[in-house]
């Protein structure tokens, strides 16, 4: 049985007047009956400790500690009081020029500092449009998941590039292709794939949730933009609760 994930990922966004919005939140999903993820900027991990949900941080580096100025190491989320951490976000991918390789490491070292990963894969436009979205699913899923990734310590997020903050979102016959190939490729690979949760993101809102929740394989969200406001990511989380 897959517990529902509603994850929101604040990006580069967040000052501790924000945390305003997760305490509304909190009250309005006290008794949530599905997992709730916040994702804020780093800066903000710790002042979100006192909150109900679980914490995660955006991005780690693949070792310990040392000599990488500006680079936050897993164990460091850890102790600041995240359990997760997002790892390959798209953004990351292509401003920082992560490869398949590096984000296996970074989970790797996700895994060792005790945190679960969101591991984040899909296809740009031009892929897409090249007819080659299942071929980079299949490269991103087997560079970038460790093999030691397990149901409890991993959560895949299917992100296509395009649909990142664009307000175009694939059809859902589209949405579910492409998670019942993630979810037979993670059954194929994992003793416990089947129990893997797989995420859609990309212009996740209230107003599209609960036709993306309907769709088989989809376990849950992780949401940009409409997770900022405890008005936008609220009806997410109660569309979610209800499918
Ligand atoms: P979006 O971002 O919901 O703003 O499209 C999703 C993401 O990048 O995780």
């Amino acid at each position: 049985m897959r517990r529902k994930l509603a994850a929101g990922n604040w990006k580069m966004n967040g000052l501790r007047a924000d945390l305003a919005e997760l305490q509304t939140l909190a009250e309005r999903h006290s008794d949530a009956t599905v997992d709730i993820l916040i994702c804020p900027p780093a800066t903000l991990i710790c002042a979100c400790q006192e909150t109900l949900f679980d914490i995660g941080g955006q991005d780690c580096h693949a070792v310990t500690a040392g000599a990488h100025t500006g680079d936050i190491s897993a164990q460091m989320l850890a102790d600041a009081g995240a359990t997760y951490v997002i790892t390959g976000h798209s953004e990351r991918r292509a401003d920082h020029a992560e490869t398949d390789s590096m984000i296996a490491a970074k989970s790797m070292a996700a895994y060792a500092a005790g945190l679960s990963t969101v591991i984040c894969i899909g296809e740009t436009l031009a892929e897409r449009d090249a007819g080659t979205t299942l071929d980079i699913i299949d490269r991103q899923l087997a560079g970038s998941v460790p093999a030691n990734a397990t149901a409890y310590n991993t959560v895949i997020a299917y992100e296509p590039v395009w649909a990142i903050g664009t307000g175009k979102v694939p059809t859902l016959a589209q949405i579910g292709q492409v998670h019942a190939h993630i979810r037979a490729r993670l059954t194929a690979r994992f003793t416990d794939g089947d129990n893997m949760r797989i995420l859609y993101g990309g212009s996740v809102k209230g107003s599209n949730a609960a036709e993306i929740f309907a769709v088989p394989e989809v376990d849950g969200a992780l949401v940009g933009g409409a997770s900022l406001k405890a008005d936008d990511f609220s009806p997410i989380i109660t569309a979610l609760a209800a499918s």
